[in-house]
């Protein structure tokens, strides 16, 4: 972390990062009593859920497009983490929460069935090699856990630089029976990040894609 991370985290962390109970590896987030939505926010919204946020551009940039969403970004990364406290404490942001952990971990053990009206999932997984491929975040267990948290007419919104990946992820969707592919790509405020501005600059084409859940 940079001096100036460090410093939004201890100025603004309170702020806007929520303590969860913890137990053995760092990011893990054991079973535990689901948030109170309502208490974590002060407010009853929409809630809008972001897996692996980076340094926070998106969430950000969708928390002041939209302030009657709630926002909760999930990022294992502790700069990252920080860098979002950063930006979201310069924007003067309230609708957003931030937990240091994995969104996996997240989704089961702190959300509840039906609680969410939009997942994204950003540029999961940078590694690309074949070797890799079994630790990705999309999973035919991953479609199922999203499916239960998403409310009923909910998105799940997901963008890769990877071809192989991004048929990947239509292969696994695509083929959920909750799930529905939908034909709008990227939506107007989500901002160029600095990765993927990277893989724009390495030549590499962007696939976004959208699902809604369909089943009751
Ligand atoms: C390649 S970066 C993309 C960041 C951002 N979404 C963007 O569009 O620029 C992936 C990020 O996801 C985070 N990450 C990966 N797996 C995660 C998980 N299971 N839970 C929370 N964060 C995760 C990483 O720490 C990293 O910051």
């Amino acid at each position: 972390m940079t001096l100036s991370q460090r410093q939004w985290l201890d100025r603004y962390g309170q702020r806007y990062v929520i303590e969860v109970a913890r137990s053995g590896r760092a990011t893990t987030i054991p079973a535990q009593a689901p948030l109170d939505l309502r208490t974590v926010f002060g407010r009853d919204r929409e809630l809008v859920v972001e897996i692996g946020g980076g340094h926070g551009e998106t969430l950000t940039a969708a928390a002041l497009d939209q302030p009657d969403r709630n926002y909760l970004g999930f990022e294992v990364f502790e700069a990252g983490l920080a860098a979002t406290v950063g930006k979201l404490a310069e924007a003067g942001l309230d609708n957003v929460r931030l937990i240091a952990g994995d969104g996996v971990d997240g989704l089961r053990h702190l959300l509840t069935a039906a609680s969410c009206q939009e997942i994204w999932v950003f540029f999961p997984d940078p590694w690309h090699k074949t070797r890799h491929h079994k630790r990705r975040l999309v999973s035919p267990g991953f479609a199922d856990l999203v499916a239960s948290r998403l409310k009923p007419g909910g998105y799940l919104r997901l963008a890769t630089d990877w071809p192989d990946y991004a048929d990947w992820m239509t292969t696994v969707l695509d083929s959920h029976p909750a799930l529905r592919r939908q034909a709008d790509g990227r939506f107007p405020t989500r901002p160029i990040t600095k990765y993927e501005a990277r893989g724009l600059a390495q030549g590499r084409v962007i696939t976004d894609l959208t699902y809604q859940r369909v089943s009751p």
